[in-house]
């Protein structure tokens, strides 16, 4: 029998949603707060039932799972009712402001064997899918360091800084290519144009392995740039989501100890490579994911607890940004 689904927040992104949602189960309910936003997109998806409230949707016992697209600040209190009613859980990202709130999501989801999930949408990327390849294959040898560019000029938004809005996409994917919890968490960033809304924030994260990592996080840039670079020992990637045709770029670059330099350090430079990633939309990879979780397939306690650890991270470095 299909999965039964709600989605919550009918505003730019949870339509999309919705539209994933009603091609791989049954979208039974879609709901927004704001009558506009349900009757503009109700047309879509006649056979669902609408409503502006919340609750209405979580009282319907047929009803197996929630979909929260709605604002940040209403992810945690939205998640958290629907899995006090017994439902599924895939909250857009972050899914909570505060380690305290993912705690308590995680665990409540834990003690009633229920689905909670972060919309990390990069980690169903194809071309992470391939980075986290050839991390985990050896191929690029050892890895050394990652950083993420994520800037470009807006989307200037009023309740949230650039590191949560922005950090959370390169953060989770960093975290999911390393599998390490950071030892050491800086951030260093300003508010130009909102009082305490930081528009460009820089971070810098250590691992117990050694390894580090960077993430550039700016709505006050010239350059439109959505970039993850991985530098290993052996070969160097380069994930750019700008890029139509050449998402993921793979360098034979490497330093280089040479016997006969006797141990002065070269540098190695062979081929560049470009290996096919495929086309499949990111987002109804998510939605696929969420609804095999929700069917019993792979670890649902694993990716509630990989979605705490991106806010507990993010705390951290709020934490270092604000000079506490
Ligand atoms: N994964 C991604 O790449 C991606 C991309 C865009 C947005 N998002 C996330 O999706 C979420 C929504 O973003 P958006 O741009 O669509 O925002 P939006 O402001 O356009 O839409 C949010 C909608 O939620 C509704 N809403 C607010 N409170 C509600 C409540 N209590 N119950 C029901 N509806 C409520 C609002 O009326 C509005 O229509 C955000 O969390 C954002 O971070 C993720």
């Amino acid at each position: 029998m299909s999965v039964k689904v709600g989605v919550a927040g009918l505003g730019h992104w949870g339509p999309n949603l919705a539209r994933n949602v009603d091609t791989l189960a049954e979208l039974a309910w879609i709901c927004d707060s704001d009558g506009s936003a349900v009757e503009r997109t109700r047309g879509r998806f006649p056979q669902a039932r609408a409503t502006t409230d919340f609750d209405e949707l979580l009282a319907d016992d047929a009803l197996d799972a929630v979909v929260v697209a709605t604002p940040v600040p209403t992810h945690a209190d939205l998640a958290r009712r629907a899995l006090e009613a017994g439902k599924h859980v895939l909250v857009e990202k972050p899914p909570a402001m505060t380690s305290a709130e993912i705690d308590e999501l995680v665990t409540l989801a834990d003690a009633r064997d229920l689905v909670l999930m972060p919309g990390h949408l990069l980690l169903y990327h194809p071309g992470v899918r391939k980075l986290k390849e050839l991390v985990d294959s050896g191929e690029l040898g050892d890895v050394l360091c990652v950083y993420g560019n994520r800037q470009n000029l807006g989307v200037i938004r009023p309740d949230e800084n650039a590191l949560w809005s922005l950090g959370v996409h390169d953060l989770s994917v960093i975290l999911y290519l390393l599998e390490e919890e950071p030892s050491e968490a800086i951030a260093l960033g300003r508010d130009f144009l909102q009082p305490g809304v930081e528009d460009v924030v820089f971070c810098y994260l250590r691992f117990p392995s050694g390894k580090i990592a960077h993430m550039h996080l700016s709505w006050l840039d010239p350059h439109k740039m959505r970039k993850l670079t991985v530098v290993g020992t052996e070969k160097m990637v380069v994930f750019d989501d700008m890029e139509l045709e050449r998402k993921v770029t793979v360098y034979e670059k490497s330093p280089w100890l040479r016997a006969e330099t006797y141990g002065e350090w070269q540098t190695r430079t062979g081929d560049i490579h470009i290996p096919k990633v495929a086309t499949d939309e990111p987002l109804r990879l998510e939605c696929e994911r969420f609804l095999a979780l929700v069917g019993g397939d792979g670890d649902r306690r694993k990716v509630a607890q990989d979605g705490a650890r991106v806010v507990h991270v993010l705390e951290w470095l709020t934490e270092s940004l604000r000079g506490r």
